[in-house]
């Protein structure tokens, strides 16, 4: 079975490697130009996004277009064997269009609009810069949209924020009416008896505001849910005024970390997926939590169309906007780099090619620096890594099938972090998620990253951490897991509130109770110093023993059908359980009724998911810190055996033949892996 993935772009089926490139910045320095066709060639970049913030340069006074600039640099790629992303330049706009059109302009939530500035300062309600962002991205279609040089677009660039201005408002009643159809049925959605906020008339809604509504839950999750469709919206006006020159040609729009928007509502109008990452390597002793938590964010992207993503954007050497910017120590870029690779990236790319001379980014970190020549550690690293992706250039397109899944819902996340509760000194809902995903990571289980309205029929184990927010739908198809022979794991605070936020009737956890066979009565939440713990019973069906603790928060649940595998150690529901299976149809549903630690769960889900009977990448024990990660095209595997840990490794293999795809040698049955190493192999399709 051929699973490989048509490639993103058949003029360049390869690995890319390439970054933002800015040559609008250099305009009045020609020689600037040139020279950086020679270092692209000499760091073995073969792909550029160009144009994100051209708009001045494009579209210098309102109506007056000059392509020449572009033609040229797309001529020279041409020649040069570079291909580019061309980006539609709605991310930042002239100057003029603010003056002619003040609407563009964003109203901030008190209400008071913006001056003219930054970026990503528009409204993307305004009929106006709706239109002129419709003229310009027309216009290049037309110029560009069969160009041979272009692989693609890049619509817009990180899209986010929001906007309250009149036409916002009107925008959201139109919205809700859409949504409830009558005002009864929204106030009782948002149970606006409470306070008396009962609404008469749509006039009367207004979006979350400092000075006005900020409490009622409902109203803040709806406008969520409206700022990421608008959004969206926004993006597909966007596509569909480059789309007509050339359907053929792939759209896709880099997206970043935030929380503000629904990002799985992008996927189905983009051809491929890309995302912006940023890692804080070196903030601690190892990197075996960034790691993991960049792991993550790399398997939701790629989880969402569940094809090969793009990372469009990483740093080279350093950024100039985290607390503390510190440098990639040797070996990071490479691993670095190839992390995302491994976890279904088809390209490196940078923020961005050459340093700004001025302004807010002139620090950050490019591929070209201040100095302007190739001998610099920075480059000599990009340049590595540029020998290296062409080395491994037959793993694009390749896939990453996973058979255990986490559920991130980014409704659920609003809403959990949203809700006035029993610890309002912090859940961690983020933190936890990363918890149950490191416990995997570290045994080189590959993992996909959903949300509840994703199909669950391709997993045998599924783990839903404080699943707060759960629609009856969501319990049904988790029910349906378990009944035809499918995992389950669920955490405390799961199933409190439906789809308007408002917690669910007749016991918690609402829509899982009869899944996971217990109700959950109470939660008691712990001072950040206090803690509990949750000792396992003899002869649990995990095989787990001993005393593990427990902090944060702790359910007080009753057992419907589960059985008990752990307790309390203490307080005054010390012996009540902790732990709990529930046998439902040919499945079992696993809940943890309290925050535990990394030792619990590294040793829980080693059990659980031998139990699911989910393969690791590389049937071994892997050293702390260590992982594997695996693409395949269906008849051969690519394994990623990588160092995230402050020691050298030693991994040994499974007995299978592993061949070194940079080197062409075989492996011996041990791999050493010194700090930062990472190694990447090639193994014929196994049978498990
Ligand atoms: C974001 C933006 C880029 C640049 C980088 C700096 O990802 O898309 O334009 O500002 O951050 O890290
Ligand atoms: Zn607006």
């Amino acid at each position: 079975m051929t699973i490989v993935n048509a490639p993103i772009s058949p003029k360049l089926p390869v690995l890319m490697h390439g970054a933002d490139y800015n040559p609008d910045q250099w305009l009045h320095d020609p020689a600037v130009l040139e020279e950086d066709i020679r270092l692209m060639k000499l760091a073995g970049c073969n792909v550029m996004a160009i144009g994100i913030f051209s708009w001045a340069a494009l579209e210098p006074a309102e109506g007056e277009f000059r392509f020449e600039w572009l033609d040229h640099v797309l001529e020279r790629f041409c020649n040069n064997g570079i291909y580019a992303w061309l980006a539609t330049p709605s991310g930042a706009r002239p100057a003029w269009l603010s003056d002619s059109y003040p609407e563009v302009l964003r109203v901030a939530p008190n209400r008071v609009r913006n001056l003219y500035g930054g970026r990503h300062n528009h409204c993307f309600t305004s009929p106006a810069y709706r239109e002129k962002v419709a003229i310009m991205n027309r216009k290049l279609a037309e110029r560009y949209g069969a160009h041979p040089a272009v692989v693609g677009w890049h619509i817009s660039n990180e899209y986010g924020g929001e906007c309250h201005c009149e036409l916002c408002q009107d925008a959201f009643r139109n919205w809700l009416k859409r949504e409830y159809r009558t005002l009864d049925a929204l106030n009782l959605a948002w149970w606006t008896s409470f306070w008396s906020h009962t609404y008469t008339d749509w006039q009367q809604i207004e979006s979350p505001a400092p000075h006005g509504e900020r409490m009622v839950h409902g109203l803040n999750l709806d406008w969520r849910r409206f700022v990421t469709e608008q959004t969206v919206a926004f993006c597909k006006h966007e596509i569909d005024a480059v789309k007509w020159a050339n359907p053929d040609l792939p759209v896709t729009t880099n997206m970043y970390t935030l929380e503000s928007l629904d990002y799985r509502r992008f996927a189905p109008i983009l051809d491929v997926i890309s995302w912006d990452a940023y890692p804080d390597w070196h903030k601690e002793q190892d990197n075996v939590k960034v790691a993991a938590t960049f792991a993550f964010m790399h398997d939701m992207f790629r989880s969402m169309l569940r094809k090969p993503f793009l990372l469009m954007e990483s740093t080279p050497s350093m950024t100039n906007w985290q607390a503390v910017s510190k440098l990639k120590k040797p070996g990071m870029h490479r691993l670095s780099s190839l992390q995302a690779i491994a976890h279904g990236s088809d390209s490196i790319q940078y923020f961005q090619w050459r340093k700004s001379r001025g302004s807010s980014e002139k620090l950050h970190g490019a591929v070209v620096d201040h100095a302007g020549h190739e001998h610099t550690r920075v480059f000599r690293d990009v340049a590595e890594l540029g020998g290296t992706l062409a080395d491994l250039s037959e793993i694009a397109g390749s896939l990453t099938p996973s058979e255990t899944a986490i559920l991130f819902d980014w409704e659920n996340r609003w809403a959990v972090k949203d809700a006035k509760g029993p610890r309002n000194a912090g859940l961690h809902y983020e933190e936890t998620v990363h918890d149950h995903y490191r416990a995997l990571w570290q045994q080189g289980i590959p993992v996909d990253v959903i949300g509840s309205e994703d199909d669950f029929s391709p997993y045998k184990l599924i783990i839903a951490p404080m699943l707060y927010l759960c629609r009856e739908e969501t319990g049904r198809k988790l029910e349906a897991l378990v009944e035809r022979g499918g995992l389950l794991v669920v955490t405390y605070w799961s199933g409190i509130v439906d789809e308007h936020d408002r917690c669910h009737l007749g016991g918690f956890p609402g829509p899982l109770r009869k899944t996971l066979g217990i109700w959950a009565e109470e939660i008691d939440a712990l001072q950040d110093h206090e803690r509990n713990g949750l000792t396992l019973l003899e002869g649990n069906p995990l095989g787990l023993s001993g005393r593990y603790e427990s902090r944060e928060l702790c359910e007080l649940i009753h057992l419907e059908g589960a059985e008990a595998l752990g307790c309390y150690t203490d307080d005054f529901y010390a012996k009540r359980p902790a732990l709990t299976r529930n046998c439902l149809g040919l499945g079992k549903a696993y809940y943890m009724a309290t925050r535990l630690g990394d030792d619990f769960l590294l040793a829980f889900y080693r059990a659980v998911s031998a139990q699911a009977g989910v393969a690791r990448v590389i049937d071994t024990e892997l050293p702390a810190g260590v992982t594997a990660q695996q693409r395949t095209n269906g008849s051969s595997e690519y394994i990623f055996l990588m160092n995230f840990s402050d020691k050298s490794a030693e991994v040994p293999l499974d007995g299978q033949t592993y061949v070194d795809l940079e080197t062409g040698e075989a492996a011996g049955a041990v791999v050493p892996l010194p700090v930062n190493g990472i190694r990447v192999f090639k193994r014929e399709t196994s049978l498990h």
